[in-house]
């Protein structure tokens, strides 16, 4: 039907007679004698001119056939690509009608979210939209070639799936021929990919639907994509590795340049200078240790087994209702308080805060020469237990610094020997700060007995800019680790035997040690697309209330198919 596309006419097509398809944007008449229209389909758009009047609107689908010639002077468009042509002697054929469109399909319109998703199929003929989908096949192509060119293999795992325990609640599906039983939607491929090592594929991976009935958030939806590898027989840095080509690779094919070199840091350094699991080392504001300068403090507030500190440069602007908010942030984030110093002067030090009169003198130049600041800079102190104290101050620390997403460079980083539990249940039994299929760290194994919490495991986490991208592990391959893990966890042996039976049976039969990976492709996507939801990166994403407006999902089912599956809906709050 067409010999171009509308994106790509340029003055080396002058004089070709082309045929184009697209949607009708702006029209303006001159006069009876002369229209113009911008057809525009998903490579750009591109003015046509038009003799006499043409019974088209916006949104209309036409197909047009027409001279490319220079536009003349004084008309040419810079801000097009194709600004310098047009298409004229056109005829113009309709190939279907459209009502107005809910909204202008262009970038610079502000649409309530629930009407762009009701109208999701307009909403993806916008520029930005197009690009980010279109972004988001170069990603996954360019991983998906990674992991051949590596020696994976793809293999696909089952939708219906089995409980398993990874942390979310899970989205059953009732099963018709079996009445009473569920399906359950699996979280990732987890178990499923562990036991693929176990029957000898050496190396996986898949690009894989993932669910998880899970509060949404501007980085969480219900569906989401990984890629999802396991590998037997390799190391942590085998896996990163492996992970590190693809998301280099994918990273150039997205945007046309690599990012630099990928660093490491253990969970520990990480959140000792960053105060999270994830830190954005877009910029600095590092956490910075006080515990020298109060060791013998007098000051109560400071007399805690951590005192941390971070400098805002040129934060002394900051008004006292500000400061007072800040304050308000560091109490509901779980301190005791929060302090603020304003540096007046750095030398001799000068300090303005409600604290200052009750500091020694080495104190006060000890905050300043301890955090680098200078006058003009705020220092703020949080005194805790170190956990608390870096978490706090982390996250003040992002309140402040932070850049939007998209802006800067790419900073990828691997965060390595989480702990094996973070955490307890409201049992009081320890969490799984990963799953608990991950291997502790072979020095640490004799501390699952006497202190969990210790334990260091075989686990990271790949960080981009302060976004947690994908999580992975060397796996427990062994029976007696891996029971003793669940009764570190709490999980009787018979619970542990019902619901991971058959994965401590398949250990009986040869596992080799495996490891693997999982890139959460949403997340990714987004922040390569400057996107701060992974709504923009998703063509039919839910809404925060999980529903989706232009199909109406969920919706009820019939009395008939209810019966069918053997299900009663009760009244809410039954
Ligand atoms: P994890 O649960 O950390 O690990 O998930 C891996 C990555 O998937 C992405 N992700 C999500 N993206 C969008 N919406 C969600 N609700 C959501 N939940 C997770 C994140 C996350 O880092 N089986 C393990 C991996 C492994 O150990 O191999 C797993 O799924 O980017």
């Amino acid at each position: 039907m067409r010999t171009h596309l509308c994106g790509e006419l340029r003055p080396e097509h002058v004089e070709a007679r082309v045929a184009l398809c697209g949607w009708v944007g702006r029209r303006r008449e001159h006069g009876e004698h002369l229209s113009f229209l911008d057809l525009r389909d998903y490579s750009g758009t591109v003015q046509c001119v038009v003799d006499g009047s043409v019974d088209v609107r916006s949104e209309w689908v036409v197909r047009v056939e027409g001279t490319v010639r220079l536009r003349p002077e004084g008309t040419v468009n810079p801000e097009l690509p194709t600004g310098e042509v047009e298409l004229t002697d056109c005829v113009v054929e309709v190939l279907a009608e459209a009502e107005p469109p809910p909204f202008p399909v262009d970038d610079r319109a502000e649409v309530d979210e629930s009407v762009r998703l009701r109208y999701r199929f307009v909403d993806l003929r916008r520029p930005r939209m197009q690009q980010n989908l279109r972004l988001r096949s170069r990603v996954l192509g360019a991983m998906r070639a990674a992991m051949v060119r590596q020696g994976f293999c793809e293999v696909e795992t089952p939708l219906l799936w089995t409980p398993t325990p990874e942390g979310a609640r899970e989205f059953a599906v009732p099963s018709r021929l079996n009445r009473g039983k569920f399906y359950v939607l699996p979280q990732s491929p987890q178990i499923a990919k562990q036991l693929l090592m176990v029957a000898g594929m050496d190396r996986y991976f898949q690009i894989a639907r993932c669910l998880r009935d899970e509060d949404l958030r501007a980085d969480r939806q219900f569906e989401f994509t990984q890629l999802d590898i396991e590998a037997s027989f390799v190391t942590e840095r085998d896996v990163q590795d492996a992970i590190t080509v693809a998301v280099v690779e994918a990273t150039e094919a997205a945007v046309g340049e690599a990012p630099s070199a990928i660093e490491t840091m253990t969970w520990h350094d990480a959140m000792d200078r960053f105060g999270v699991d994830k830190p954005d080392l877009r910029f600095g504001m590092e956490l910075v240790d006080l515990g020298e300068v109060f060791s013998g403090t007098q000051v109560r507030a400071f007399a805690a087994p951590c005192v941390k500190a971070v400098r805002v440069p040129e934060g002394g602007a900051l008004g006292r209702n500000r400061l007072d908010g800040l304050v308000d942030r560091a109490k509901e984030l779980g301190a005791k308080g929060l302090a603020w110093f304003k540096v007046t002067s750095d030398a001799p030090v000068a300090l303005t805060s409600p604290l200052d009169k009750v500091l020694s003198d080495a104190e006060r130049s000890g905050i300043v020469s301890a955090t680098g600041a200078v006058s003009g800079d705020l220092v703020l102190v949080v005194a805790d237990e170190w956990r608390t104290a870096c978490e706090v101050l982390g996250q003040v620390r992002l309140d402040l610094g932070r850049p939007p997403v998209g802006q800067g460079e790419r900073r990828f980083l691997w965060v390595t020997e989480f702990p094996l539990f973070d955490g307890t249940d409201e049992d009081g039994n320890p969490r799984s700060a990963h799953h608990p299929f991950t291997m502790p760290h072979p020095d640490d194994l004799e501390l699952l007995r006497s202190d969990p919490t210790r334990v260091r495991s075989q686990a990271y986490d790949l960080v981009l800019n302060g976004w947690e991208l994908g999580s992975g592990s060397i796996r427990i391959h062994r029976e007696d680790i891996q029971r003793q893990v669940f009764d570190a966890l709490g999980i009787p042996p018979e619970e542990a035997e019902a619901r991971f039976g058959f994965l401590l049976g398949a250990f009986r039969y040869g596992a080799p040690p495996h490891g693997g990976f999982a890139v959460g492709v949403d997340r990714f996507v987004a922040v390569l697309a400057g996107e701060d939801n992974l709504r923009e990166v998703i063509a039919y994403p839910k809404t925060q209330s999980g529903t989706d407006p232009m199909t109406g999902a969920p919706k009820a089912l019939s009395e008939r198919a209810l019966r069918e599956l053997g299900l009663r809906v009760t009244p809410a709050g039954d």
